[in-house]
């Protein structure tokens, strides 16, 4: 019996050719248009269409899933036909060269438009500023219109199709994408696909009675179904929003809200609600975006009995999503935001089924994680061993390293991998947890405690680079000594995570050296919600002293911008050459080989403030003695002892050029 349906074509496993009902879908969508796109179109769509559909297949079957994926192919043709002439470029360009985002020359920048610069002509007045540093990928965080008031920093959108008023409109972004496009910076934009903000038009008309939007979020009339899920259930932000559901009195129904009480959960089983957003990857693709952050990915689809994270209906989800964008737009790559356990988080680039098709780039969470605890404990064994226990990602993907962003750090580190080392867990991460906040005796750090958890012990901190290596608390004792050791912790995090391979991501005013706003509650909206400490407004007078002899603020800009510089210039750090984390001689230092046609790579990492041996037969064995350190110059050369020796808190990429 042939089980073939007209629309899935083939069984997944033989590679299906696009049904005839499908093409016939796209030449419709695509009359009247240049030949030369409706033939690349139709090149593209033999291309992406298995992944597209067994994506699709793998979550709606039967006709829902047919019917959808006609729609969604006449939606890509209609997408790629009204493209901007510009961005077919880039398309074109992008897919002659797909390894763009691979590049080592790629360092990103992150920020809130407005505490950057002003408004998005603003950031535009500062590419320069930007392009000093080395930056290509500029991730603005959310500029859709959120909701009036408290709105999670932007991630409750109430209208996806425009702009925050006091940034400025579709136009001006569309504007400044073309404007970073000209100096080779990519544009990434989040794109919240968890939930809307109560306030969103398909929430007011569910509140309004309107059964198809009421179908578009998880509504429960009583709190039997809640009270089953929230048994299984972690909470997100059990200080300002414990559990994860929200009574509304115009629904007359419990909502899902996993994060705060105004983002409601969208329902992804709903094949309307992928539409929708299938549609909004389409559209703002044609603002000139590069690059879309899915927001909170991991918490996408929801199964009773589960912790409702990083269920495999979310990676077929992605892969549909991202085959519709090579079809319309190949120009544009997606950035899954999982910020998850180190089991969990690969599957974000693709595992089995799913290798190489789903996410362009993650979040490297656990490395950002390791290097945290890797300078407080000045001890790289635990890190060692939880890099080295990660399973290999495809090679045409790449992770999104950094030190911090603008949430929190949760200590994900896994039990299993602290027992390896013989740590517990619990006490490693209640120890992480003091030191960054400075409880721990000794500890310069000035992080806060967010979220305290009593119920797992678990608490999250909340602050800025240089707050939590130590800078602000040693700038204010005006103590010289320890100024140089907090300066050299944060180039120290910043060089594992450009040595990473991937794309480095710098959060606004780290470059400066800068701490916690002092102020941070003093916005309305931010009082109960200490994120905002570590997001200040980048400071004009620090920005100044960038070029100041002798200014913390010119060692850590500069430390940073000869990071990218010299990163830039390395093949070996291109995202396809994997990080391998060497067994530890000796447990203060991480030692990272890139392998690379080339040659190789080895980075060596001392993590304490004591001088630490790295042993000299390893280098030979690696063909680098006396090679040189791409950072300094210098050439390195086992002493009398047979040992490199590395000084407190140094790092040293050896290599030949
Ligand atoms: C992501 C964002 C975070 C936000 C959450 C809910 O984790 O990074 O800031 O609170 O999603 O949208």
């Amino acid at each position: 019996m042939d089980s073939r349906s007209e629309v899935t074509g083939r069984p997944a496993s033989t590679g299906p050719t696009v049904p005839e009902a499908v093409r016939a879908a796209a030449r419709r969508a695509l009359t009247g248009a240049d030949p030369a796109l409706r033939q690349t179109f139709e090149l593209r769509l033999e291309r992406w269409w298995p992944d597209l559909a067994s994506g699709i297949a793998e979550v709606y079957s039967g006709t829902p899933g047919e019917q959808l994926l006609l729609r969604l192919v006449s939606m890509a043709a209609t997408a790629a036909a009204r493209r901007d002439p510009d961005l077919r470029r880039m398309d074109e360009e992008r897919t002659l060269r797909p390894d763009w985002f691979q590049a080592p020359g790629m360092v990103g920048y992150a920020c809130y438009a407005d505490r950057f610069a002003g408004d998005l002509a603003a950031v535009r007045e500062n590419i320069d500023y930007l392009a000093e540093l080395g930056v290509t990928y500029l991730h603005l965080m959310p500029v859709l219109r959120p909701r009036e008031g408290d709105n999670d920093g932007g991630y409750a959108v109430a209208d996806y199709r425009s702009l925050r008023p006091d940034l400025g409109t579709m136009a001006d972004l569309r504007e400044l994408a073309a404007a970073l496009h000209e100096r080779g910076i990519s544009l990434v934009l989040d794109l919240v696909l968890n939930h809307v903000a109560r306030e969103h038009e398909w929430a007011v008309r569910a509140r309004a009675g309107e059964q198809r939007y009421r179908d578009y979020f998880y509504l429960f009339e009583d709190r039997t179904m809640p009270d089953a899920y929230e048994r299984t259930l972690p909470e997100v932000f059990p200080d300002f929003a414990p559990g994860s559901f929200t009574w509304d009195d115009e629904l007359s129904a419990w909502v899902w809200t996993t994060f705060n009480t105004f983002q409601w959960d969208v329902n992804w089983a709903n094949p309307e609600v992928f539409a929708e957003y299938a549609d909004l990857v389409l559209s703002l693709a044609d603002e000139g975006v590069d690059v879309l952050r899915l927001d909170a990915i991991a918490f996408t689809w929801k199964r009773l009995g589960t912790s409702c994270q990083n269920q495999p209906e979310v990676h077929a989800l992605t892969q549909a999503l991202r085959a519709l964008a090579r079809i319309a737009c190949p120009a544009v790559v997606f950035k899954a935001e999982a910020i998850v356990g180190p089991a969990d988080l690969v599957h974000y680039l693709g595992r089995g089924a799913h290798h190489g098709r789903v996410s362009d780039l993650a979040y490297h969470n656990g490395l950002m994680v390791q290097v945290w605890s890797m300078l407080a404990a000045q001890d790289v064994r635990l890190a060692a061993h939880a890099l080295r226990a990660l399973p290999p990602v495809p090679t045409t993907t790449a992770w999104i390293t950094y030190v911090r962003c603008h949430d929190d750090i949760g200590w994900a580190i896994d039990d299993a991998d602290a027992a390896a080392v013989g740590l517990s867990g619990f006490a490693h991460r209640a120890f992480l947890s003091d030191w960054y906040s400075g409880r721990f005796w000794q500890s310069p750090a000035r992080g806060l405690v967010f979220q305290a958890n009593l119920a797992t012990g678990d608490r999250r901190i909340s602050g800025t680079a240089a707050s939590l290596v130590g800078l602000e608390d040693a700038v204010e004792r005006g103590d010289a000594q320890a100024v140089d050791a907090a300066v050299a912790r944060l180039l120290l995090a910043h060089a594992v995570v450009m040595g990473w391979g991937g794309i480095p991501v710098l959060w606004s005013g780290d470059e400066l050296g800068q701490p916690n706003d002092p102020a941070w509650d003093l916005e309305p909206g931010h009082a109960d919600d200490n994120r905002w400490a570590g997001r200040p407004r980048l400071d004009p007078a620090a920005r100044a002293r960038r070029h100041q002899a002798g200014a913390v603020e010119r060692r850590v800009f500069e430390g940073l911008a000869h990071l990218a510089s010299v990163r830039g210039s390395l093949p070996h750090l291109h995202a396809s050459v994997p990080a391998q984390v060497l067994s530890v001689d000796d447990p203060g230092v991480l030692a990272v080989l890139r392998e690379h046609p080339l040659g190789p790579l080895l980075e060596l990492v001392n993590v304490t403030t004591s001088w630490r041996p790295f042993p000299g037969r390893r280098l030979k064995e690696l063909g680098l003695d006396g090679a040189p350190d791409a950072l300094t110059g210098d050439v390195v050369h086992p002493q009398s002892d047979d040992n490199v020796w590395l000084a407190p808190l140094q790092v040293r990429w050896v290599v030949r050029p």
